[in-house]
């Protein structure tokens, strides 16, 4: 094993300028899958250079997909067909990447090959009977040890429709089970208890296939066709994150964020925040090929410690790690409740960030599926990411408000969902240090 990448974060100046995010993570893995099974080509503009999305690129072009890169971040799709994938010769390697693995485990039920999908030890710790099992109920045969990849999935079965409520809110399941249901027969039907974000069911509607979008369900039937479009992917929502907590923390700071996505299902962030006391605007709102995206003014604003709402936890589920930085550095104390999905990210979100801010001086108490952290100053000291591209990016933004410098100890997979980060803090006025300088 190399040695972990460290960084060091100091405190700087204010956080200032313009600057845009990379393409969304969610959005650049379904365009790949759709436009793969679409007919025709199709062409992404604003596609995300992360390792995530690239390893479902790779995906599919082991399954016989043409895919082109005419410049970064753009891809030229050549769309095979609902039923043109071809067998991968070796098992499929989905990389960190949850949406990555589960979301290909019901595109690949509904085929008449067998595939194998592997991930790294992250990946290989999550669990995937929240997909398995009602994959199974539609027909699919699909082998995990204890839950747990890698899965084996077997082809050359016929699939029916089902309705589900998947126990947990989670897009990940619910798009796995639309993607199945393209292949099966009769109509599938899904409720959610919180809604999620809507990204697989939208873009579906955008290929041509006829959905059902209902306030809590969605549904489709299977047998028509998906014909080639054209996706413009916004800045991901869940990358502004770190700079809108950034900018927030440090007196004097006013930065713009351009062309961020604004998915209501995803900017539960910007609700809490506000309500700790953020001044937060969003300009020149407008839509970009179905999805509301503008412009994010962030100015300084001293933050005070709230009860965050249960209901926000799915629109925010991927910026519980900023959050957490955000309410060490607030006047009193934040409560987090309802969000034991943290568990199973790429790390325990939960303890991976309470032991991170213990070495940082901040009270944190550990609860089965959330936090109490009291707010107030940070100190400098070494932490662990485990490994975890979110938790590494938010301790390099703590860094930015404690006394002295933080360490953070295994930054290599940023490169996973924001491989320009160390570029866009530094120029917005971060002072990061790498062993690379
Ligand atoms: C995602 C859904 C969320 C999120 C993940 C991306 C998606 O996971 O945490 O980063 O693209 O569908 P869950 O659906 O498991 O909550």
């Amino acid at each position: 094993m190399s040695e972990p990448v460290v960084w060091s974060s100091r405190p700087s100046g204010p956080i200032r300028g313009e600057l845009s995010v990379p393409g969304d993570k969610s959005i650049s893995h379904r365009a790949i899958m759709l436009a793969a099974i679409a007919e025709g080509s199709s062409r992404i503009d604003g596609f995300l250079e992360g390792e995530d999305t690239r390893a479902t690129a790779a995906a599919f072009r082991a399954m016989g997909v043409r895919i082109d890169t005419p410049v970064p971040s753009q891809r030229i799709v050549h769309g095979v067909g609902l039923h043109g994938l071809q067998p991968s010769s070796a098992a499929i390697d989905c990389g960190n990447s949850g949406t990555g693995m589960r979301l290909l485990a019901g595109l690949l039920a509904g085929q008449r090959f067998d595939s194998t999908l592997t991930g790294d030890a992250s990946l290989s710790r999550r669990p995937m009977l929240r997909v398995i099992e009602p994959l199974a109920q539609m027909g699919a045969h699909i082998e995990a040890e204890s839950g747990l990849p890698p899965l084996r999935i077997h082809g050359g079965r016929s699939l029916r429709g089902i309705r589900y409520v998947p126990p947990v809110a989670s897009a990940q399941v619910k798009s796995a089970v639309l993607l199945a249901g393209l292949y099966a027969d009769g109509v599938t039907e899904l409720g959610e208890v919180h809604a999620t974000r809507d990204y697989t069911e939208r873009m579906l509607a955008a290929f041509g296939w006829p959905v059902e979008l209902g306030s809590d369900r969605v549904r489709l039937a299977g047998g028509h066709r998906l014909r080639a479009t054209d996706i413009a992917v916004p800045g991901d929502f869940s990358s502004a994150a770190f700079f809108i907590v950034a900018a927030t923390l440090v007196p004097g700071s006013e930065l713009v964020l351009r062309n961020v996505g604004l998915n209501p299902r995803r900017t539960g962030l910007l609700d809490v925040l506000r309500e700790m006391g953020a001044r937060i605007d969003v300009e020149h709102p407008r839509e970009q090929g179905g999805e509301r995206v503008g412009d994010l003014v962030v100015r300084h604003a001293p933050l005070r410690g709230i009860e965050v709402p249960e209901r926000h936890v799915p629109d925010m589920i991927d910026e519980f790690p900023i959050l957490f930085v955000a309410a060490a550095a607030a006047r009193g104390t934040t409560v987090v409740r309802g969000a034991a999905e943290l568990r199973v990210k790429e790390s325990d979100r939960i303890a991976t960030m309470a032991v991170g801010l213990r070495a940082l001086g901040v009270g944190v108490r550990e609860t089965a599926d959330g936090a109490v952290i009291e707010g107030g100053a940070l100190h400098g000291g070494r932490v662990h990411s485990r490994g975890d591209h979110r938790v590494a990016m938010s301790f390099a933004v703590a860094g930015l408000v404690a006394r002295s410098e933080i360490s953070i100890v295994d930054c290599a997979n940023v490169a996973t969902s924001f491989p320009g980060f160390l570029d866009a803090a530094r120029e917005a006025g971060f002072a990061i240090e790498t062993p690379a300088g």
